[in-house]
């Protein structure tokens, strides 16, 4: 069953009923201000950072679910015992005569009608300042008159999220606000060591307001049926501690036919700390510079324009590739929602969605590197400084901390690093840069380790840092050691974790210099095959050999220790014995290092990369998508760690985890299989199980981390959508590898490999600086092959375009055949 469908035209996911089987939500905001939206209004608002600077309050795992949002009642003043409604559904459930909610590229609208009575809500963050807006446009379709109020809800959360939702009995008391002509200012702890406020305004003239959640609510009562709405008149609360929150009251009469807009916004604002006060010397927060900002936006005519500034921002990123192939499902992801999630994986990391809290986890090292590749044709400026930000986190052993908080720029000390795998994502988080830029420079660049200033050497000996910090942690077989975890952060060899409650994650772990991970020697040459191409614009031929050489001991290990017959082994474990074997009762196949070898090029001439994604094909592969492993584990293993926590079909023990699946595509297409490689494509693309929302559970129109596997008594449904490296690799997978539009250091290289039924398909593309037509025909109906190039009707020898700067546009025509 559906509960929507893709509007291509307007590029939204249209909802077409309130009940959908989770919240599905859309992200706001591309700079500094953020916020999550439900298609319920629900979701909350922050600054920069998800914990530290947290404007509104959520519940995750409330009942009902998805409470605490931008919400609005609606209440029939006129009628004998009046009744009042919430337009966006939530929280009052009210059924509605109509409802639809858009989620389009940073903006989400929710429409609905009940008694005559029209409620149209636009709800967005304008470019450059630190605010949203909540634009409300009521119609009376009534043949008489009607006398409306509007009441508008936020629930101030007390900046620091985590602090928030613990420490009661300091929070009761430090709650402040201010109420100055209509805005109410949410201003705890500013007295203090704060520069900064919220504050909640109104274009229209207030009837009433409420600052104290109590008192709006009524005791024991929630959003769903507040007292105050219910008697249609607010207290002109002041909160002093307990819950503040921004209520406000306008009343309206709507002539039969007639329409009012009311602008709401919510904002941050920041002070200088020498001008916290006006006047100076009293607790009374400065409005100078917030004013303008509010009475500008309250306006709608500047609202107007601040939605025109956002779509055409969009359009200039959307456009940067597009493409136009006979499957929808494809056209659908590639050309928007990919990108839309791909945008909020870049900002947020695994930080904050409906999913991740926004109180654990900061920006991950290896999660941040991996989202680079899939956005950094869309805003290469500000992929560059990510990646100089997470170089500079990278430690002086050439490892990484784990994650970085985005508000400091510093290490989590909290999660530590040993993560074996993480500085290798760097090296191909530059090479993708690179490779879309042509900006050599990146390597130069100067910069510390750990934010020592002081200790900075270029960004090249950063990679060169990464690199060493595999072959300095070689293990008996001669693999990778694979430290506290790598990619596979609950494969967690060297933590013998056996009392509730330790963290999988920083528990102390054994030394381990036994554990082994082939996935890690996967990465390791994939790595050092760009590093090779580095090394000869940097180094010359020692330097170039030297990696050659590591590639070719690395290979010899694999071979020796790490292939099992038909398939890669995954690790050894603390006692030396194969993970991921048949040897092993259960996990005897894993995902990630048959996606990971082949794309590193093992095998791939010998066949042995054939038999690893057969045995994929045969073991792993399912109508939902691909298993990250086989059998799933039973019990806990102490010397497997997390991933046998869960119950098998779950997360890491054996569900689809989705960001593996394009390993696996690009590995198809590389060996020439684009039917396959398009039909896994097809399993996960979140589009084509439009139809199966029913079970998928999540938004049709994001990837979720993972589907639930085989053995999962739930096979099927979807969980932890949008925050997933899933985003970026199944772009990648899609754009460069089947559709075969791929940067290289070199240049870019033309090498679809597609389902051999297709007639062609065409690219719009820019490519440093150029803005290419790429139309690809399949005259013969093969998936791989290019028997043709032409560039701009001229003929080019081989598949590689290398094009002078010249910043003009193109045509490219791409033959495939035998
Ligand atoms: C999850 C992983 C995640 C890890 C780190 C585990 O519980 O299963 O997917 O990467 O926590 O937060
Ligand atoms: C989610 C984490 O964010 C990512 O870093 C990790 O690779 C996967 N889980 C697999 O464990």
């Amino acid at each position: 069953m559906q509960y929507g469908y893709f509007d291509d035209e307007q590029r939204e996911y249209v909802i077409t009923r309130p009940d959908t089987p989770l919240p599905w939500i859309n992200f706001l905001g591309c700079e500094d201000y953020f916020g999550i939206i439900s298609n319920t209004a629900g979701g909350y608002s922050f600054y920069k950072d998800a914990r530290l600077r947290r404007l509104t309050r959520y519940r995750y795992n409330n009942a009902p679910l998805d409470t605490g949002g931008r919400y609005i009642y609606l209440r029939d003043d006129d009628a004998p015992s009046p009744t009042s409604w919430s337009p966006s559904w939530q929280p009052t459930r009210i059924p509605l005569e109509e409802y639809e909610c858009r989620h389009g590229m940073g903006y989400t609208t929710i429409r609905s009608r009940l008694n005559g009575i029209t409620a149209h809500m636009r709800y967005f963050i304008p470019l450059g300042v630190n605010l949203e807006v909540w634009e409300l446009k009521l119609t009376n379709l009534r043949p008489q008159d009607a006398n409306l109020s509007v009441f508008a809800t936020i629930e101030f959360c007390l900046w620091d999220a985590m602090d928030d939702a613990t420490n009661f009995q300091r929070n009761y008391s430090v709650g402040e606000v201010e109420v100055v002509d209509g805005v109410i200012y949410h201003k705890s702890e500013y007295r203090e060591r704060r520069d900064h406020i919220a504050y909640f305004a109104c274009s229209e003239t207030l009837a009433g307001f409420d600052t104290n959640r109590d008192a709006f609510l009524g005791a024991y009562r929630g959003f769903d049926a507040p007292a105050a709405v219910e008697s249609g008149s607010l207290a002109n609360s002041i909160t002093h501690g307990w819950q503040p929150i921004g209520a406000t009251h306008t009343r309206l009469r709507l002539p039969a036919g007639g329409s009012k807009t009311i602008i709401y916004l919510l904002g941050y604002h920041e002070n200088p700390s020498d001008q916290k006060f006006d006047p100076p010397g009293t607790q009374t927060v400065n409005k100078h510079s917030v004013t303008p900002i509010i009475r500008k936006y309250l306006q709608e005519a500047e609202v107007e324009t601040a939605f025109i500034q956002l779509q055409a921002y969009w359009d200039g990123l959307l456009a940067r590739l597009q493409v136009h192939t006979p499957d929808v499902h494809t056209d659908h992801m590639v050309n928007t929602w990919n990108v839309c999630q791909i945008m909020a994986a870049f900002s947020f990391s695994r930080s904050a969605s409906y999913f991740e809290s926004g109180i654990g986890r900061g920006m991950g090292f290896r999660d941040s590197n991996q989202d680079l590749i899939g956005f950094v044709h869309l805003l290469p400026a500000q992929a560059r400084s990510r990646i100089l930000d997470l170089a500079a986190t990278q430690l002086p052993t050439g490892g990484a901390y784990h994650q970085y908080q985005p508000l400091t720029k510093r290490g989590n000390n909290e999660v530590g690093s040993g993560f074996n795998d993480d500085p290798l994502w760097l090296v191909l988080a530059v090479a993708a840069y690179i490779a879309e830029t042509g900006d050599w420079d990146i390597l130069d660049q100067p910069v510390p380790y750990d934010n020592a200033p002081g200790s900075e050497e270029s960004l090249y000996h950063h990679l060169k840092r990464s690199m060493q910090y595999t072959l300095d942690r070689l293990g008996p077989h001669g693999l990778p050691l694979i430290g506290r975890a790598d990619w596979n952060d609950c494969l967690n060899l060297n933590c013998f974790s056996d009392s509730p409650g330790q963290s999988f994650q920083t528990t102390t772990n054994k030394d381990g210099k036994v554990a082994e991970s082939v996935f890690i020697a996967g990465l390791f040459i994939r790595a050092a095959r760009d590093m090779i191409q580095m090394a000869q614009k940097k180094e010359g031929e020692s330097a170039v050999k030297a990696y050659s050489m590591a590639i070719a001991l690395m290979e010899q290990a694999v071979w020796q220790a790490g292939w099992d017959g038909a398939w890669f082994r995954r690790a050894y474990d603390d006692l030396g014995q194969p993970v991921g074997s048949r040897e092993c009762t259960e996990g005897q196949i894993f995902i990630e290092p048959q996606g990971m070898c082949v794309m590193a090029g093992l095998g791939i001439r010998d066949g042995r990369a054939r038999q690893a994604l057969d045995s994929v094909a045969e073991r792993l592969a399912t109508p939902h998508g691909i298993l990250l492993l086989q059998p799933g584990y039973t019990h806990y293993y102490l010397n497997l760690g997390e991933i046998s926590s869960y119950p098998p079909g779950y997360k890491e023990n054996g569900s689809v985890f989705c960001h593996t699946n394009p390993w696996i595509m690009i590995a198809e297409a590389m060996l020439g299989d684009g039917a396959r490689a398009h039909d896994y494509y097809l399993r996960i693309n979140p589009s084509n199980r439009e139809e199966i929302s029913d079970l998928h559970r999540c938004e049709p129109y994001v990837y979720a981390q993972m589907i639930a596997g085989r053995e999962a008594p739930t096979f099927g449904e979807a969980k932890n959508s949008w925050l997933t490296g899933t985003a970026a690799w199944n772009y990648v997978a899609i754009t460069q590898w089947i559709l075969g539009v791929r940067p290289e250091l070199t240049g870019l290289r033309l090498d679809p490999c597609i389902p051999p039924g297709w007639n062609g398909f065409s690219v719009q593309r820019n490519f440093r600086g150029h803005r290419l037509h790429i139309n690809v025909y399949n005259p013969q109906h093969v998936s791989r092959g290019v028997v043709m190039l032409k560039l701009d009707g001229k003929q080019v020898v081989g598949n590689l375009l290398m094009l002078e700067p010249d910043g003009a546009d193109h045509q490219v025509e791409v033959w495939l055949g035998q």
